[in-house]
């Protein structure tokens, strides 16, 4: 696997692939590569001759600096997962390759970023439309590779790809998940013992949310549940969970047999923040 550091390197190297009959998968990511991310990988070596990852904690991203600051980082150990996950290459930016001049561009992207994770992260979609128009811009890959885990960003990403014409295949993979359901996160590193512990708990509160919502239970009564049982825990708190149409990704507040329901939740535990969500459809 080669390293690439100049966006001048990489595309040297695309520009030897016969792309009419090369296909190029990127799996994009900020690197502390784990399960989640080698999922992807794994679903991307399955489909295209050329697997490409890129590594790159996109500074405008964060809207906390401490959570930037803070954000684990092990290009070394990285960079051996990759090799074994047989990825072809990774593009490994600095900063400046990436952003020489401060970017004056933001995106809006209308009702998509505005619930959800956009209502408790201003400017984080912004920023990662960005990082990855100018991905897509640099490597002009056939198909880009995200997880369901961050369902608001695949919806988004996919909007992106569609309304720009990038011509980027976006494809959705099932979140990999650790024995007790803790979806793998990067932010998982960060969770001491008795946090770790803990931190199932959002995926058990989906659980149990679906079965309530499956047996009839109205909405807010859920919200009510899992509020409690998340809060319960001194050391846990709810941001937010919310019954969303997975497409739209409008709150629903009934539930209709006729529409694709995801139930996403967001909290803290300690002070690391915890993202997931399933659909109320899934195992
Ligand atoms: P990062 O958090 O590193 O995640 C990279 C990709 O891995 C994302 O598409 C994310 O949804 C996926 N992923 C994370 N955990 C997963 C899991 N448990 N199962 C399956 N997929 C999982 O998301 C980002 O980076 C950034 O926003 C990025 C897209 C790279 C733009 O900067």
């Amino acid at each position: 696997m080669v390293v690439y550091n100049q966006i001048s390197e990489i595309q040297k190297f695309l520009s030897g692939l016969n792309r009419d009959k090369q296909s190029v998968g990127l799996v994009p990511t900020m690197g502390a590569i784990h399960e989640g991310h080698l999922t992807l990988l794994e679903t991307a070596r399955s489909e295209n001759e050329f697997v490409i990852s890129s590594i790159f904690v996109n500074p405008i991203q964060f809207n906390n600096p401490r959570d930037y600051n803070k954000y684990p980082r092990n290009i070394n150990h990285d960079i051996e997962l990759l090799k074994q996950a047989q990825c072809d290459g990774t593009f490994i930016p600095t900063i400046d390759e990436m952003y020489p001049n401060p970017s004056i561009i933001s995106f809006n992207f209308g009702t998509y970023d505005k619930g959800l994770e956009g209502a408790h992260r201003p400017g984080h979609f912004s920023g990662v439309g960005i990082v990855l128009s100018k991905l897509f811009n640099i490597i002009k890959p056939d198909r880009a590779y995200f997880g369901q885990k961050d369902l608001q960003q695949a919806v988004i990403v996919t909007k992106l790809s569609q309304d720009l014409h990038f011509g980027v295949e976006i494809k959705v993979v099932p979140t990999k998940r650790e024995a007790d359901g803790l979806a793998f996160s990067s932010r998982n590193q960060r969770l001491d013992t008795s946090q770790r512990k803990d931190a199932s708990r959002f995926y058990s509160a989906l659980k149990i949310a679906q079965k309530a919502l499956n047996e009839g239970q109205p909405v807010n009564k859920v919200i009510q549940t899992v509020t409690h049982y998340i809060n319960e825990l001194e050391n846990m708190s709810l941001e937010y969970f919310e019954v969303v149409n997975s497409e739209t990704l409008n709150p629903v507040s009934k539930i209709n047999s006729k529409e694709k329901i995801a139930l996403c939740i967001a909290g803290f535990v300690g002070e690391i923040r915890l993202l997931d969500n399933i659909y109320l459809d899934e195992n």
